[in-house]
């Protein structure tokens, strides 16, 4: 399981590229190199990998889109891996888990509402998804139907929208 991650400042980082580029490098670029090597170990035998990506990665907005935008490169990047696997018939599966908010020490300063999840909640959900060899997953559930309408907002629109 590849669950590091950190969520940057989004204003500093408009204003200081190493921030950005730290926030990008976590995010990103550890996840994918850690699960190209896992993938290279485990293609032949098999097995689950499942990774942390976010609903924040379905779409670049205002007010997170450097933690957004590597989210986002790990789903594509997992996507693709799955595609590869498939051309093989490798008995790998590959996971991508997006929750939504969590309750943990990422968030710790944030105020809650109903929205949130804890992070019991988020593993039991994982756990049977992996024994499932689900290969994508909204916690909780309802994330799927929130992001299908946050996706599929025209850009024009989204663009007034306080997010
Ligand atoms: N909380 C949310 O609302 C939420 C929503 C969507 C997705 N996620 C994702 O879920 C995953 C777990 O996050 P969390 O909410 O449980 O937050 P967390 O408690 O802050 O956990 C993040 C983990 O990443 C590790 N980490 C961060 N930078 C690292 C680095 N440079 N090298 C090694 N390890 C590093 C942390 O290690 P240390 O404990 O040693 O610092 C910690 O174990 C993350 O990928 C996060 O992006 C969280």
């Amino acid at each position: 399981m590849l669950a590091q991650g950190i969520l940057p400042n989004q204003n500093i980082c408009e204003k200081n590229f190493e921030q950005a580029r730290v926030a990008w490098e976590t995010n990103f670029l550890s996840v994918a190199s850690l699960a190209h090597l896992a993938c290279a170990r485990m293609e032949k035998k098999g097995g689950v990998i499942a990774v942390f990506g976010s609903v924040a990665g379905d779409r670049g907005r205002a007010s997170n889109y450097v933690y957004g935008s590597g989210k986002g490169a790990v789903a594509l990047f997992l996507q693709g891996l799955r595609h590869r696997l498939a051309r093989t018939s490798s008995p790998l599966c590959i996971q991508t888990i997006k929750p939504g908010f969590v309750d943990t020490k990422m968030t710790a300063s944030f105020q809650k509402s109903a929205l949130w999840a804890s992070p019991e909640q988020v593993a039991r959900t994982v756990v049977r998804a992996i024994d499932k060899r689900r290969e994508h997953l909204y916690v909780p559930w309802f994330w799927i139907g929130i992001m299908a309408i946050i996706r599929n907002i025209p850009e024009k629109i989204f663009r007034r929208l306080p997010l």
